[in-house]
């Protein structure tokens, strides 16, 4: 190979690289942004009875208790056309929501102690 054509392909290997990690990149985020269940026990139940109307994304943004989820559920069937599901496979998904989607205890950042605060200059 001579000298130059050792440059040329230099240049592109050192210009596509960026391509490759950008591709990389946005990959990685289609996958969190895709709403994926967590493929824990029951969640083909879910999958196969809860995105025929929307996406599994407004499931996995959604966290509570087991009663949280049985409101919803009811609220869906009450005012949006979730048929009945039967106590046995509402039981199932209702277990699966508040095992992986339950009940967060807090939802904002505690606050820091104060011996970890800036000095504040009005005290
Ligand atoms: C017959 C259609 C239908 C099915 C099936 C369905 N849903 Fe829904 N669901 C809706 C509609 C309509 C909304 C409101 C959508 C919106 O606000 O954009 C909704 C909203 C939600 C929300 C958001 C509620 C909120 O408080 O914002 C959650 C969580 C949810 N569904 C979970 C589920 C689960 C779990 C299942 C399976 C048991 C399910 N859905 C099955 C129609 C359905």
């Amino acid at each position: 190979m001579t000298n130059r054509m050792k440059t040329i392909w230099l240049t592109l290997i050192t210009l596509s690289l960026p391509l490759i990690f950008t591709t990389a990149g946005s990959a990685a985020q289609e996958s969190t942004a895709s709403g994926e269940l967590i493929q824990e026990e029951g969640w083909q139940l879910v999958r196969d009875n809860c995105t025929e109307c929307h996406s599994s994304q407004i499931i996995v943004q959604n966290s509570g208790s087991r009663e949280v989820w049985k409101s919803r559920i009811e609220w869906m069937q009450d005012s949006q056309g979730l048929g009945e599901l039967g106590a046995e496979l509402e039981g199932s998904i209702l277990d699966y929501l508040a095992t992986n989607y339950g009940q967060k205890t807090a939802s904002r950042r505690q606050a820091l102690p104060a011996h970890l605060m800036p000095p504040n200059p009005n005290l």
